[in-house]
């Protein structure tokens, strides 16, 4: 029987220089999509997708991200005194169960297969999720729960993917197809940022992974790849050498790169006018900024 995925590493370790100065002191993970950090999108994805263990990889100055995951006693007894159900509801959220979350720090900021390979000791012998919560998925089945469930039937590893246009294919990790079966396809190598002419397809790799513990042994002996950093993909890719046992999931739904203020931006959209009681206010707003922008064109 293949084994339950019930572990996740989130890698929050990275240094945000996309959004300096914010990053100075606020966390990326901690910045807000509507009235939620980031990191609460991840998780909420994670725990509707059966992760009962929550492993984060931090780094210097990730506190507020820490903090944010504990019990607000105060607050909760000021609220529970107010009469605000509702907000203690939302406050429910973020509270973890003891036990369930673990931090590991990254020293130094070597890359994101670097990041997943500090969880090793915790991921043990198990297959294991990895969520960036910089890809913001609205879906109607969360991503990773797509993902556990078509891993169900194929077990190996499995990386998120989606079609981009050829231009943009540089800026993601690529995969060489070998058989397309449709929501999913058998993979026969992955190629980290190509140049435009180089790409092997036009399906990208995004921030969703299940994996096997022998992409944690792969790390053990990377040595750093694009960009001067431990590329995960590399570790993957060697996997695909050794076992063919790689395949690449088109999931459903949209993703928002908010790692980049573009991406960022869109997702507010996107995330304000998806909630009931912003929708026609913000619509209203948007429509006429549009107008405004068209008549000074
Ligand atoms: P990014 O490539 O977006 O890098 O990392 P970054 O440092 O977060 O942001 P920029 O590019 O400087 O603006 C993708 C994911 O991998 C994690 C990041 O935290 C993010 O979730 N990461 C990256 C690490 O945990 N450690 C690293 O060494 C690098």
């Amino acid at each position: 029987m293949k084994r339950k995925v019930t572990k996740a590493v989130f890698p929050v370790a990275g240094l945000g220089t996309r959004f300096l100065p914010a990053t100075k002191s606020i966390p990326k993970e901690i910045m807000t999509l509507v009235d939620r950090p980031l990191i609460q999108y991840a998780i909420d994805e994670a725990r509707a997708a059966g992760i009962k263990e929550f492993i984060f990889v931090t780094s210097r100055g990730k506190g507020a991200l820490e903090d944010y995951f504990d019990h607000a006693h105060e607050l909760e007894a000021n609220l529970r005194k107010a009469g605000k159900e509702e907000l203690l509801e939302a406050l429910k959220d973020t509270n973890m169960e003891s036990g369930a979350i673990a931090y590991i720090r990254q020293h130094k900021a070597l890359g994101l297969g670097h990041a997943v390979w500090c969880a090793r000791r915790l991921i043990g012998n198990e297959p294991f999720a990895v969520i960036l919560p910089d890809d913001v998925i609205a879906a109607e089945k969360p991503c990773l729960q797509q993902m556990v469930e078509a891993h169900a039937e194929v077990g190996g590893n499995m990386v998120a993917a989606m079609e981009v246009p050829p231009e943009k294919a540089s800026a993601y990790g690529v995969l060489d197809i070998k058989d397309d079966m449709g929501s999913m396809v058998s993979v026969k190598g992955m190629v980290e940022k190509p140049k435009p002419d180089e790409a092997p397809s036009s399906l990208a790799v995004i921030g969703r992974y299940i994996l096997t513990p022998k992409i944690m042994q792969n790390l053990n002996r990377m040595k750093s790849g694009a960009g001067g950093e431990i590329q995960l993909t590399d570790a993957i890719a060697d996997e695909i050498k050794k076992s063919g046992n790689v395949y690449g999931y088109r999931f459903r739904g949209q993703r928002f790169d908010c790692g980049s203020k573009a991406g960022f931006l869109q997702a507010t959209v996107a995330f304000g006018l998806a909630r009931e009681e912003l929708h026609d206010e913000f619509k209203q707003f948007l429509v006429g900024m549009t107008a405004m922008q068209k008549a000074a064109e």
